[in-house]
């Protein structure tokens, strides 16, 4: 399984040195051999020399360096050996107005450096009203390379972000069945999982993984969320 955190607009490069030391020290006791742990700070709380999850970045501006002000290019990112990048997640979409043109923009330029994509799509709270998931998403994957092979997706139906109401495991996987259609990627799914829920969601048929905002805020949280993970496992 992957199990990704999203940390967000969260934590200060203090509080995100101590997130990483507890869950470095967390981890070392042991993962399930076929578990990835994926961490996505906010960019000024990078650290050097975590252990046993990988850092990625929850944005970044498609180029390496130059005028932009106020974006981090990969320059920066690499610096902190950052290889591994989200991209569409529907806050940066919606609250950001990131447009399709720019996503694919940075998705081809994250695809040229070779990096590790997690590509967000999902839904709104009108389109799963209407029965229109599948066309929705379809839309945003329009011009994305869904071949590339280090592409993760992950499915987040935006009613489902932050609401604690998670997806029931039907929508999910017929999603997931959706995505898996047209891609080889690994797919996680996304939206209010916590420690609780992760049991059903591991058991969706096709889920390779989880992307967590809230319930991995904390390092204990997150600890408890990926054990709970690798005990429905066993
Ligand atoms: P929540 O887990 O808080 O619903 O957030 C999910 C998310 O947006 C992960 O990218």
């Amino acid at each position: 399984m992957i199990l990704a955190a999203n940390l967000k607009c969260n934590h200060t490069r203090a509080s995100f040195e101590r997130y990483a030391k507890a869950l470095d020290e967390g981890l070392a006791g042991g993962i399930s051999r076929e578990d990835e742990i994926l961490v996505f700070p906010p960019a000024s709380a990078f650290c050097a020399g975590v252990k046993n999850f990988t850092q990625g970045a929850q944005n970044f501006y498609p180029a390496v360096h130059g005028s932009f002000t106020g974006e981090i290019g990969g320059d920066m990112l690499a610096e902190f050996d950052v290889k591994t990048v989200l991209i569409g997640h529907s806050e940066r979409r919606a609250i950001l107005g990131e447009s399709a043109e720019l996503i694919r923009e940075k998705f081809s330029f994250a695809a040229a450096q070779g990096w590790r994509i997690v590509f967000c799509v999902g839904e709104d709270e009108a389109a799963f009203a209407q029965d229109r998931s599948e066309d929705f998403v379809a839309a945003q994957l329009e011009g994305i390379d869904l071949k590339y092979p280090s592409l993760v997706l992950a499915y987040e139906p935006v009613w489902a972000i932050g609401t604690g109401r998670s997806a029931q495991c039907e929508q999910i996987e017929r999603m997931l069945n959706f995505l898996r259609a047209k891609s080889p990627a690994p797919l996680l799914y996304g939206g209010s999982v916590n420690a609780e829920n992760i049991a059903k969601i591991c058991a969706i048929r096709g889920c390779d993984g989880v992307l967590v905002g809230t319930a991995s805020w904390d390092a204990s949280s997150f600890l408890e969320l990926i054990s709970a993970s690798s005990r429905c496992r066993l």
